[in-house]
């Protein structure tokens, strides 16, 4: 069976291939009267956009998005708001050019998914990958400029923090700077060496992969549906589908294996809003898959970019041996436009949870909680 549909109360179901007509999707679950216009969605997909620097793929999107249903224009306001029933949105593709892949229609790009789907479904939709392609996450983004309208106080960033040997150092980190500079890095010193490093490895027909970190600010406290429904199994589960992405880690993630209990746990003193004060944030916002109220820290690394110029041996789907060299439009790092899309997909987890908190909680109870009397 196929799954093409992510989310419980807040649910998104994505449609079309890369070079198809259009991709699209249905975000079903929004509650009403949330104000709602394409100019909402649209700078959230501009940043995804391809061609918008020579870093990443030169295939020309402009990704307009329409919205077709599950709006209408409020009385009172006079602004367009959501109806509560299914949204429906739709980007058409304008710059296929399914020729680029006659070459490989039959070979398998070694580290794609053509040998997968093919010997899944038993056919090939050789025109840049049809649904194994990254083209769908641009609805993942759409969806993701709605779930960030639902939960009050919301803020998802993301950034890179790694691109083949190049690290930021943290303590240059400056969220400003993530949108100065083509690859949404925080680190302005590192940002100044990627551009000549992709020049030469797009020269030399190669690719490499990154780490990108997603933080989510304002996610109020409770979040997460233990025990199969944590906040960090979601989160895990959302960004590891996004094409790509080979490992999630959650706040101090791999490192906190070479912790102590001691260096691991973060003490809580009381902060002066009445609310715990957590003195570190090595559990990245979530204890037990429910959140703490600090906030939530997800890194994903992305592999680098299977489409490579350099010959590889390969097999085709008729059993043969042969070499394959992808020529075509491609990022030679896919990790940079991935930012867009797993802040996409933390928004979503989260107006996700936060909509199955209010259904199965209501308002959170209040805290502290009153010492009962002796
Ligand atoms: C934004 C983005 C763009 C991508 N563009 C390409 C591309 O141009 N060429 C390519 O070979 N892979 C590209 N990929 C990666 C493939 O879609 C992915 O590696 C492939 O579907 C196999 O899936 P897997 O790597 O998740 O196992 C891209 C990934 C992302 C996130």
């Amino acid at each position: 069976m196929s799954f093409n549909t992510f989310g419980h109360l807040f649910r998104v179901t994505t449609f079309g291939e890369s070079h198809g007509p259009a991709i699209g999707c249905v975000v079903d679950g929004c509650p009403p009267r949330i104000p709602l216009n394409e100019s909402d969605i649209q700078p959230y997909l501009d940043r995804r956009r391809p061609g918008q620097s020579r870093y990443t793929t030169q295939r020309q999107e402009p990704d307009a998005v329409k919205i077709l249903s599950g709006v209408f224009v409020d009385e009172l306001s006079g602004a367009q708001v959501t109806t509560g029933t299914p949204i429906a949105l739709v980007i058409e593709n304008v710059d296929q050019r399914s020729k680029d892949y006659s070459d490989i229609k039959d070979k398998y790009r070694p580290g794609h998914a053509d040998y997968t789907y093919d010997v899944k479904y038993g056919l090939r939709d050789y025109r840049g990958g049809g649904r194994q392609s990254a083209r769908e996450t641009a609805m993942r983004v759409a969806a993701g400029a709605i779930a960030r309208k639902i939960v009050p106080g919301l803020t998802v960033r993301g950034a890179l923090l790694q691109m083949g040997p190049h690290r930021i150092d943290r303590a240059r980190w400056d969220w400003a700077e993530v949108e100065r500079n083509p690859f949404f890095c925080p680190d302005a010193k590192t940002a100044a060496m990627l551009g000549d490093y992709l020049d030469d490895l797009r020269k030399s027909g190669s690719s490499i992969g990154a780490v990108i970190e997603v933080v989510a600010e304002g996610v109020p406290a409770g979040l997460g549906a233990p025990i199969y429904g944590k906040l960090d199994g979601d989160l895990a589960a959302a960004l590891m589908s996004i094409n790509a992405v080979k490992g999630v880690e959650i706040g101090a993630g791999f490192a906190a294996a070479e912790l102590s209990g001691e260096q691991n746990g973060d003490e809580m003193r009381m902060g002066n809003d009445g609310k715990p004060l957590f003195l570190s944030n090595n559990a990245g916002g979530i204890l037990g898959g429910i959140s703490t109220g600090q906030p939530v820290v997800a890194r994903f690394a992305v592999k680098p970019t299977s489409s490579v110029l350099t010959p590889r041996r390969t097999v085709d789907r008729y059993g043969r041996e042969t070499e394959i060299s992808t020529t075509g439009r491609h990022d030679p790092c896919v990790g940079i436009r991935a930012v867009p899309i797993g802040e996409a997909m933390v928004a979503c987890v989260i107006a996700d949870h936060y909509l199955r908190q209010r259904g199965q909680v209501g308002e959170s109870p209040a805290w502290p909680f009153p010492q009962p009397a002796r």
